[in-house]
């Protein structure tokens, strides 16, 4: 395809470390589109005729049949995908095939192709973040009034719905999905038509490909539009945030599925057993998810190294931005629906959330609060109250709605039988009625704006 001035073939470890089509081929539908858009502009500004264009369009056709069915030999010696379907158009329409290049070069090509591709997985990613939502929604419908210790630093804090946990990754997970659609927008713009680098004499129609292509305008610089790869960048940075999600997630479902916790039960769908210990059920999918974090991060880091330090404008080294970005979204695909499933099959255990919740005197802070309103003490005082109270309590070895009156009399005298009603996990969930707090009635606000949000 290029070797006009060369007179030997490449080394056999040239070709091996030059060719891409082992992982370009997943560019094929992209570059077929990409071509089909260039040919008809060419043929639209005469620069191609009727008859070649007809047959470009027709061997193009047959190509993609030919990928689909499984029968198109992608041959190695022909470096990239570029080069494979060009060469298996020629066969198919013999010369009218070399006619397709005109005006184009590889550089505006692929940055074209991995564009598109780089815009899909953007979209897909949006869609598999929006099932994972409703699949979260669908566990704090059920869960609005179901008490779990809400925690900081692990220690028990204070009581918070099995929903109101369930929305906090709700709202992490549309953050996500807005920066995979903020990328969108921003790389949605045609490299297509800067040739090489600087452009083409050729009377080219860059807005018909951009509009052909789906994209909403030309790139406005070609040196920019063959070597920018920052829509790659910006898609391994959403992924990788969004895999942070997914890991924080999948380390609260790690915990919450061992005995010790027992928050939740996990079905056979998502757990495997050991080889030697018959008791066990593992969340392997949960760690999993967790550990593709790692890899999602690792596309970030190296495309970014890639790209440091790149004079412009193309440099072979940008072959090396599609592993990076495939690894990524082929381990955020897998993440994401494997979290999706296991957010709707998780099955969660009241009994042991509210055991944990009461073991941790979570309304403390309902009892110091208590004696702020009550007893008209700066809440600094009421705490140190409180907090001798816990330790009343906690010698006793009862919860804090256990111990008796004359018990916290001791401490603070003014104490009436009414302090029972804060002193109760439902009394304290209800009372946390500011905006976003972990009330029901907050709650199914949230709920109320997520299903139509996610309808
Ligand atoms: N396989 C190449 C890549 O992925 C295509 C572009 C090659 N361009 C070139 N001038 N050699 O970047």
């Amino acid at each position: 395809m290029w070797g006009g001035r060369f007179a030997a073939g490449p080394a056999a470890i040239m070709e091996e470390i030059n060719v891409s089509i082992d992982f370009d081929k997943r560019l094929a539908a992209q570059d077929l589109a990409g071509s089909r858009a260039h040919a008809q502009m060419l043929v639209a500004k005469g620069i191609l005729s009727q008859e070649d264009g007809t047959a470009i369009a027709r061997g193009l056709d047959q190509v993609a049949a030919e990928i689909e069915a499984g029968r198109f030999t992608f041959r190695r010696e022909l470096e990239d995908i570029h080069l494979n379907v060009e060469s298996r158009l020629a066969e198919l329409i013999g010369p009218a095939a070399g006619r397709l290049h005109t005006g184009r070069s590889r550089n505006d090509q692929v940055a074209t192709d991995f564009r598109l591709w780089v815009r899909e997985a953007c979209d897909h990613a949006g869609e598999r973040l929006t099932l994972l939502q409703r699949a979260l929604l669908a566990q704090a419908e059920a869960h609005a009034e179901t008490i779990m210790p809400g925690f900081t630093h692990m220690q028990p804090a204070q009581p918070v719905s099995f929903a109101h946990h369930c929305l906090a990754y709700v709202e992490m997970f549309a953050r996500d999905r807005g920066r995979f659609a903020d990328a969108r927008k921003r790389m949605n713009e045609s490299p297509l038509g800067s040739a090489a680098l600087a452009g083409t004499p050729y009377p080219i129609d860059r807005q018909m490909t951009a509009q052909a292509l789906g994209f909403d305008r030309p790139m406005r610089n070609s040196m920019d539009a063959v070597s920018a790869r920052d829509f790659a960048l910006e898609y391994l940075a959403a992924a990788s945030i969004a895999a942070t999600h997914l890991s924080r997630l999948a380390e609260e479902i790690v915990l919450w599925a061992a005995p010790a916790y027992g928050f939740i039960k996990l079905s056979d769908a998502f757990t495997t057993g050991s080889s030697i210990m018959p008791q066990k059920r593992n969340p392997d999918a949960a760690e999993l998810v967790r550990a593709k974090t790692g890899r999602i991060l690792g596309s970030f880091v190296a495309l970014s190294t890639v790209m440091k330090g790149l004079a412009l404008a193309y440099a072979k080294d940008l072959q090396e931005d599609k592993e990076a970005v495939f690894q990524a979204a082929d381990a955020l695909d897998l993440a994401l629906a494997a979290m999706a499933g296991m957010a709707a099959d998780l099955k969660p255990q009241p009994q042991n959330m509210r055991r944990a919740a009461e073991a941790g005197y979570p309304t403390a802070t309902d009892l110091a609060d208590f004696i702020v309103t009550t007893l008209k003490k700066p809440f600094r005082e009421a705490h140190h109250s409180a907090g001798a109270i816990v330790k009343l309590a906690e010698e006793k070895g009862v919860a804090l709605a256990d111990l008796p009156l004359s018990a916290m009399q001791t401490v603070e005298p003014g104490l009436t039988d009414k302090v029972f009603a804060v002193l109760k996990l439902e009394s304290s969930l209800h009372a946390r009625t500011s905006e976003g707090g972990t009330a029901p009635a907050r709650v199914r606000e949230q709920i109320a704006f997520w299903r139509k949000e996610l309808a």
